[in-house]
């Protein structure tokens, strides 16, 4: 992403004025381990890139905002009195839900001027849309002097997401865009929302991202389904022991309760949960003492859990993980995100990364038809003030 021709594409669509640009950048985010976690009360270990949002912003009196982006064709001016409406399916919903809240909150917007430009690639399961959501929120925050503090503006984007565009994320994707640091993964508490900066020292391995391209068609509905389903695992756990969430129970605890879930499927799903909360801690453990082989494994049993227990995989990425684990120097290799399509992430040696992109790629095509893509993960530092200008 080039700032000044960003800069420069501003002024082209909206004109040299005497009131100043602001640039801002989001990142996106991968989660190394705990998936399906957050909206049950659990733990989650997700990292910022350093791909994300950029966002030139300019403040004006008209009361209008206007809505351009360097990656998409729809543009929008829309009556800050308008805001409210939801746009069909465009973009401009993340940015409109994060007004929205502002609106909401009693913060008097004045209109302004936007230009957003993103490299993480769109549907992903990377986190695209939270790092809107967070870039928009620090720039009204900060313009608007509204004095939320960053994990209040991560609950903003994520209220956004829910009530606005429609879908029931939990705090994860807007947590780790706004908290990111360098170099480090969040182990994070989401049900009090305590949270630990675990350095990520990787010894001779690099975190490999592989993206399925698959469009992610039936994503946001699946996802919501996934949510009821646990919401009726609870239902049926408090018949004997009143719970608010999943995550408030150990292992040991749900075996002596999963007899109150009579439905197969609900079981499976509140086992995933428990399974992936406990895994999500000993790869904490493990990474902190230096043990990156356990780490992997523990990689390796979330990738199977989701397959088996949550059913949010799918033949692309079992594949893609698949043909993963067949090359040496991977330690372990899963689906991160929501699932049905999307991204893997793997830990790979150094020397066996050219390895890997090849015969993972060959074979991926030839078992799927799919073209795949990778990128070595860089861990980037979250949301920050790109400068004036
Ligand atoms: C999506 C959601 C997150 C989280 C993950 C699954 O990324 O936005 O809140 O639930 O799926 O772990």
């Amino acid at each position: 992403m080039n700032l000044e021709q960003l800069k420069g594409q501003f002024i082209k669509l909206y004109g040299r004025k005497p009131e100043k640009i602001f640039g801002y950048f989001s990142p996106g985010r991968v989660n190394l381990i705990g998936e399906h976690t957050d909206y049950n009360g659990g733990y989650v270990f997700p990292c910022a890139l350093s791909y994300g949002t950029c966002l030139f912003i300019r403040k004006t009196n008209d009361h209008q905002i206007k809505f351009a982006s360097a990656n998409f064709d729809f543009t929008a001016v829309i009556r800050l009195t308008d805001i409210k409406q939801k746009q069909n399916d465009h973009w401009i919903n993340y940015p409109m839900g994060v007004l929205n809240e502002f609106i909401k909150l009693g913060i008097r917007l004045t209109g302004m001027e936007l230009l957003f430009s993103g490299n993480v690639p769109n549907g992903a399961g990377l986190s695209s849309s939270a790092s809107i959501e967070v870039v928009t929120a620090i720039a009204i925050n900060e313009l608007y002097e509204a004095g939320l503090n960053r994990v209040e503006l991560a609950k903003l984007g994520q209220r956004a997401e829910n009530l606005f565009v429609g879908v029931n994320c939990g705090i994860m994707d807007q947590f780790a865009s706004a908290m990111g640091k360098k170099d480090s993964a969040i182990f994070l508490n989401c049900d009090t929302l305590e949270y630990e900066l675990v350095p990520v020292v990787m010894n001779g391995y690099r975190l490999v991202i592989s993206n399925t391209n698959k469009r992610r068609g039936l994503a946001d509905s699946k996802y919501n389904e996934r949510r009821g389903e646990c919401e009726k695992a609870v239902e049926y756990i408090s018949s004997k022991k009143r719970i608010q969430n999943l995550g408030e129970l150990s292992f040991d605890e749900f075996k002596g309760l999963k007899d109150t879930i009579t439905k197969e499927n609900i079981l499976k799903r509140a086992r995933h949960v428990i399974t992936e909360i406990q895994r999500t801690k000993d790869a904490v453990s493990a990474l902190k003492s230096g043990n990156l082989k356990k780490f992997g494994v523990l990689m390796n049993g979330s990738h199977d859990s989701l397959r088996d227990d949550y059913e949010v995989t799918g033949i692309e990425l079992d594949t893609l993980v698949e043909e993963a684990r067949k090359v040496e120097g991977v330690i372990g290799s899963r689906m991160t995100g929501a699932g049905f399509g999307g991204c893997t992430v793997s830990l790979v040696a150094e020397s066996a990364i050219d390895e890997f992109i090849d015969k993972v790629g060959r074979n991926y095509h030839t078992r799927t038809g799919l073209k795949a893509d990778f990128y070595t993960a860089d861990i980037g530092d979250g949301a920050r003030k790109l400068g004036e200008y």
